[in-house]
């Protein structure tokens, strides 16, 4: 990279940042069979440990799954949440179940996240040390996940585990805590919207009615 001092970026860089944000999905339909090359998965893991993280902590920690075995484990312990989250969901229920909700299986690499046991970092991190430690973390997946669009293809965050089961399964250390798992491949398209839009889930919010001034709103107030 040039002499930070020295970089500005035009207008058409600005536009093309703000093109792969709006071009970001979660994505959970992957090409099976695909690759992923290890310069791309490199690039990945560069973009992810740029990220900012308090008192520079650096929590983020990568396990790459390569065996098989090991995927159909960690598949088995995300069919297992689905149907825990099924049974909690109430009413929604069947139409919980139709949603395509991970990839575990069919992406290219699957990639766990784990956040590393603390290191004892104070700076920053008196009032809320958990929190400002997953935020960093979640940055760098963040970051990830923008670099994965630009090299075109899909990332996934899976969050449907049992973290403990998960970090055992991985042989993390017991003050460690798995927090995502990243599936990451070659994708036939990218959804328009977001998947749980497009399948009648959710709506999206409009930005206007999270934007506030000076204090947080009375209710009504904002629309
Ligand atoms: C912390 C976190 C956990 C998530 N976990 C899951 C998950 O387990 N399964 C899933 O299908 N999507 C998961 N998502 C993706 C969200 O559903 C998705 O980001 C949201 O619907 C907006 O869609 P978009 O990312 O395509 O804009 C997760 C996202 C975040 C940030």
């Amino acid at each position: 990279m040039a002499n930070n001092k020295q970089i500005i970026f035009s207008k058409g860089e600005r536009e093309t940042l703000h093109k792969v944000l709006a071009a970001r999905r979660d994505m959970r339909h992957f090409v099976s069979g695909s690759s992923v090359s290890a310069d791309v998965m490199d690039r990945l893991f560069a973009a992810a440990h740029l990220a900012p993280s308090v008192g520079l902590m650096q929590p983020w920690r990568f396990i790459q799954v390569q065996n098989d075995q090991v995927r159909k484990d960690i598949a088995m312990l995300v069919d297992e949440e689905i149907k825990a989250t099924a049974n909690e969901i109430g009413l929604r229920k069947s139409e919980f179940l139709k949603l395509k909700l991970e990839g575990v299986r069919t992406c290219a690499q699957l990639v766990a996240v784990v956040l590393a046991p603390d290191d004892g970092t104070i700076l920053g991190r008196r009032t809320l040390p958990r929190e400002t430690a997953l935020c960093s973390a979640a940055c760098a997946i963040e970051n990830m996940w923008l670099a994965a669009r630009a090299e075109n293809i899909g990332l996934g965050w899976v969050s449907l585990f049992d973290p403990k089961k998960l970090g055992a399964l991985l042989h993390c250390p017991k003050e460690a805590l798995p927090i995502a798992l990243l599936c990451i491949g070659p994708v036939h398209e990218f959804y328009e919207k977001p998947m749980l839009v497009q399948e009648g889930w959710r709506d999206e919010k409009p930005l206007a009615g999270m934007l506030f001034e000076d204090r947080w709103p009375i209710e009504g107030e904002v629309q």
